[in-house]
C-alpha cells in the first residue's frame, strides 16, 4: 500500500521525505488555507514547492464547479509539472469534466466520495483515483471502511484500472485497517502514519537494550 501524506504543510512534508515514508501527497482548499496559502499565484507556486519535495503524485484541487472552467482549470493545474494529479469533485460536471482531462491525458482524482456508486462513475469517466472519506462517515455514524472494502471488491470484479485512496483519515487504526483491505493507498496526516511506529513492547525493548549495555559499560 502507498502512503501520500494528506497536508500543504511544507515541514511536514519534507519530514516524511527524509523518513522516506511517502509515495505522495494530497491537498485540499481546507489544507492549503491552514497554511495561510492565498491567490493564485502563491498557491500555484505552492504546489510547485511540493512536487520539488517528493517524488511522487501531488494532487491539486480545482475551485471551479463548472466543466468548462474546470477543465481549463485542471489543464492550467496540470501544466504546472508532471507530478500533479487534478482533484475533481464527483458531481456531474466533474464528471464530465474528469472525461475531458483523462481524454487530454491529465491525470485526475475525483474526491469527495461517499458510496460505491460515486466512485464508480468516476472510475467509468477515466479517473487515475478515487477518494472515499473513511473519517467523515465515521463522524455521522456510518462505517467508513465499509466503503473501502466495497470499493476494492466492486473494482476488482469490474477490472476497473482507477486506484483507490483512502481518505479522511484520522487515526493509526484507521491505516492498519487499510493496510488489510486492499486499498491501493492511504492519504494521511503524518502523525497517523508516524504512530504506527508506537508499540509498548518497542519501547519497553529499547529501553532493556540501552540499560544492559549502561550496566556493564558504565
Ligand atoms: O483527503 C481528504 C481529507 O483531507 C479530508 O480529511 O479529516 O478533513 O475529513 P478530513
Amino acid at each position: 500500500m502507498k502512503f501520500f501524506l494528506d497536508t500543504a504543510n511544507l515541514d511536514q512534508i519534507r519530514t516524511a521525505q527524509e523518513m522516506g515514508i511517502i509515495d505522495g501527497v494530497t491537498t485540499n482548499p481546507s489544507l492549503m488555507a491552514k497554511e495561510g496559502i492565498t491567490g493564485e499565484t502563491n498557491i500555484l507556486d505552492h504546489y510547485v514547492k511540493i512536487c520539488n519535495l517528493v517524488e511522487g503524485d501531488v494532487s491539486a484541487e480545482v475551485i471551479s464547479t463548472e466543466y468548462k472552467s474546470m477543465v481549463s482549470e485542471g489543464e492550467k493545474l496540470a501544466s504546472l509539472h508532471p507530478q500533479i494529479v487534478v482533484k475533481i469533485p464527483v458531481i456531474a460536471e466533474g464528471i464530465k469534466a474528469i472525461k475531458a482531462l483523462t481524454s487530454k491525458d491529465i491525470r485526475t482524482n475525483c474526491t469527495l466520495i461517499f458510496n460505491p456508486g460515486q466512485a464508480l462513475l468516476a472510475a467509468k469517466a477515466g479517473a487515475s483515483y478515487v477518494s472515499p472519506f473513511i473519517g467523515r462517515l465515521d463522524d455521522i455514524g456510518q462505517d467508513g471502511m465499509e466503503l473501502i472494502h466495497q470499493l476494492v471488491h466492486i473494482f476488482d470484479v469490474y477490472g476497473m484500472t482507477t486506484e483507490i485512496i483512502a481518505a479522511s483519515i484520522r487515526n493509526t487504526s484507521h491505516i492498519l485497517q487499510c493496510m488489510d483491505s486492499g486499498a491501493h493507498v492511504a492519504t494521511c496526516p503524518l502523525d497517523a502514519i508516524t504512530g504506527l511506529l508506537n508499540h509498548p513492547l518497542t519501547e519497553a525493548g529499547l529501553e532493556k537494550f540501552l540499560s544492559d549495555h549502561r550496566r556493564l559499560n558504565g
